[in-house]
């Protein structure tokens, strides 16, 4: 402040003047537009959900692997993204290398491997002075960290919340982003801080996505509690987002947490979760173990008309239509005129579901968005089934089993 006040008036004007008018902009602030970077919801994959801190270069390689011969790649899935504890120690100048035993041909060979099979690379790091897993954290080195990022070929940095203090959540995730736009490689930031500091209020400015919840957990319907804290389900998950879809569009995203498909939920389970996180336009990062996973469990995260239904190039959430005795009705506005609409069982037991579309009437004040089945007709067609239920003019009458989903596509004729 001292400092400040004893600058003469008419220097702190001119330093005010070239800051404001001929000064050519900052680095960080050239760089390409960073909400070009995920203009439809980041796809790919991420080590945590299944092998928590038992990463190495060994598991990385033969994932990126699997995701070409299983079609995930071809359907979409870009990013292989390596969670907490891939780190070793900071050398001499406070540069971070990764864990000699776990990576041995290090990060910029494992970034080579991946590119070279139309895939891109994705890290994790902490905005704290330790990861969650109590690694290094970037706290104090974000400039450095951001280099070697760069220097490795690195595309994507998951940055996460733990043993951040008294840190500011706006301020610590600008500072990394600034480190990032400072080394001249677009990367993707992925912000998690599970929604402590409401990010979709500044996240937008940030990063490309921003955790809205606290870590999910392999399960459905209950939450698991781990004594101090608790993996939320599913459908808790799914609660809490209604009120945020205003804050997600084109480049920047809510992201509901990484996908537990595969990880041990029903077939119905991993459908209807499937489904909700792809009307809720999130990130589609696959969480489970891709090199061994069954046929279903593939057909499920490939299904290519539920993921057209999450990359639609409006990039509108769905919203909540209607729910009674546990069945819901979602509805998300698409591009061209259509919709998706999503029937949710959450209830134990199957259950009927009637939709009479001319009865009905579907607006959506947040898009501008209407269906008018009166005077519009479409066709419908049900997205896991793949069979074409007609049109709009005859009502929609389907049995939802337990912990399901029916989802369909309303094509404008
Ligand atoms: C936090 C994040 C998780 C995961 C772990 C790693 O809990 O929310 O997604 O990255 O840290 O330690």
């Amino acid at each position: 402040m001292k400092a400040r006040t004893s600058i003469p008036g008419c220097l702190a004007v001119m330093a005010a003047a070239a800051l404001t008018a001929a000064a050519p902009l900052p680095a960080f602030a050239q760089q390409p537009a960073a909400s070009q970077l995920a203009l439809t919801p980041p796809m790919g994959w991420n080590s945590w959900n299944k092998f928590g801190c038992d990463v190495s270069e060994k598991l990385i390689r033969e994932t990126a692997d699997a995701m070409v011969r299983t079609g995930m790649r071809d359907a979409g899935y870009t990013y292989v993204n390596i969670d907490d504890c891939w780190h070793g120690q900071r050398d001499s100048l406070g540069f971070i290398h990764p864990d000699a035993k776990r990576f041995p041909s290090g990060i910029k060979s494992l970034a080579n491997y991946v590119h070279a099979r139309g895939l891109k690379l994705g890290i994790y790091s902490d905005a704290g002075s330790k990861t969650c897993g109590g690694k290094p954290g970037s706290r104090g080195y974000e400039r450095q960290d951001a280099l070697m990022y760069a220097k490795w070929g690195v595309d994507y940095l998951k940055y996460d919340w733990c043993n951040t203090e008294e840190l500011s959540a706006h301020g610590a995730y600008l500072t990394m982003h600034d480190a990032i736009a400072g080394t001249g490689r677009p990367m993707v930031l992925s912000i998690c801080e599970w929604g402590t500091n409401k990010p979709w209020e500044w996240g937008a400015s940030v990063g490309q996505l921003w955790r809205t919840t606290g870590d999910i957990g392999a399960s459905f319907a209950a939450d698991i509690d781990r004594g101090n804290w608790k993996q939320l389900s599913v459908l808790s998950i799914i609660d809490l987002q209604p009120p945020l879809r205003q804050y997600a569009g084109p480049g920047h995203w809510n992201d509901p947490d990484m996908l537990e498909v595969g990880n041990g939920l029903t077939p119905s389970e991993d459908r209807a979760h499937f489904s909700m996180w792809s009307m809720l336009a999130a990130p589609l990062i696959a969480g489970n173990d891709v090199r061994s996973m069954p046929s279903a469990v593939a057909s499920v995260l490939t299904n290519r008309d539920v993921i057209a239904v999450n990359q639609d190039s409006l990039g509108v959430e769905a919203f909540r239509y209607s729910a009674t005795d546990s069945v819901e009705v979602w509805f998300k506005p698409l591009a061209h005129g259509d919709w998706a609409m999503a029937i949710l069982n959450r209830a134990n037991a199957p259950r009927r579901a009637t939709f009479d579309w001319q009865g009905e009437s579907v607006s959506d004040s947040l898009s501008g968005r209407s269906a008018g089945f009166t005077t519009t007709r479409y066709a419908v067609r049900d997205l896991w089934s793949k069979r074409d239920l007609g049109t709009t003019e005859h009502p929609l009458s389907a049995e939802v089993p337990a912990h399901d989903v029916v989802m369909v596509r309303l094509r404008k004729l």
